[in-house]
């Protein structure tokens, strides 16, 4: 009953007043360091394929686990889902993005750990949060193909999605999470531990998306060499663009 009240109503309201207050005290009080703080300029080649494959699998797995989590199971069995069909779904779906997320995270913080400017130049919790998302990443793929292909279907869309619904509705029931199984228990658990630690971490910068570039004017890089400076104002004082010279 204690450990049920700590876990499942504490510990996630703890985790999500850090997220809300976190952030509100990080942007008032850290505004330059609220970036992702690219390292891209002390290595690009596995970076690249990590970020791309990490940032299009956690997209495919943000919307599986809003339809699967926030969507109640009546409202898509109404609409003609049944449960094989949102299951085959699920481990099709959710298999891909998860390997596809899975191999990201991997190639991100074994970077993260074997390109000695990265690993001296990061900060303790640039490391925690990749291994933390690492081992989340790595426990929902279990679920989502271990458990179902192995162990046997779990239905969480009766225990753990509308436990999670009470807790966002300010109307939590922990007793739901009796029967949910420990991987799916600790999947839980790690999530909302990120929740609580994102506002302390480089993650910040998910809400930082530079829609900006979109429209602004270009960064006009001038010559050291002071002919062809002299040149470059020649051609914007008769609004020339510097990139076609
Ligand atoms: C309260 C928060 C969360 C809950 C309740 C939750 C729950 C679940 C459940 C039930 C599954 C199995 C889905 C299935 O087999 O149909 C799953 C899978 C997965 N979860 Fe989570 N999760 C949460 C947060 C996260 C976070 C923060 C991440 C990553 C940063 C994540 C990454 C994954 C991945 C990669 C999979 C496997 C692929 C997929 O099915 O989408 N989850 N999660």
């Amino acid at each position: 009953m204690f450990w049920n009240q700590l876990l499942w109503v504490i510990f996630p309201y703890v985790m999500l007043t850090l997220f809300i207050v976190g952030h509100i005290y990080r942007y008032n009080y850290d505004q330059f360091g609220w970036t992702a703080q690219s390292s891209e300029f002390m290595e690009k080649k596995s970076l690249k394929w990590g970020s791309i494959l990490f940032h299009v699998g956690i997209l495919m797995v943000l919307g599986g686990h809003l339809v699967g989590l926030l969507v109640p199971k009546a409202l898509t069995e109404a609409i003609g889902m049944t449960e094989e069909m949102y299951h085959a779904g699920a481990i099709f779906g959710g298999g891909f993005a998860g390997i596809i997320t899975l191999a990201g995270i991997s190639i991100l913080l074994f970077r993260r750990v074997s390109v000695k400017r990265v690993r001296v130049t990061g900060s303790y919790t640039d490391m925690l949060i990749a291994f933390l998302l690492f081992l989340e990443i790595l426990m929902g793929l279990y679920n989502t193909l271990g458990y179902n292909l192995f162990v046997g279907e779990v239905d969480y869309r009766t225990t753990l999605a509308p436990w999670l619904r009470g807790i966002l509705l300010l109307n939590p029931n922990p007793a739901l999470m009796e029967e949910v199984p420990l991987f799916f228990k600790l999947h839980t658990l790690f999530a909302f531990a990120i929740f609580g630690l994102w506002p302390f971490t480089r993650l910040v910068h998910v809400w930082s998306i530079p829609l900006e570039y979109l429209k602004r004017s270009y960064i006009i890089y001038r010559s050291r060499n002071a002919k062809r400076a002299v040149q470059i104002r020649q051609a914007n004082s008769k609004s020339t663009h510097p990139s076609q010279l």
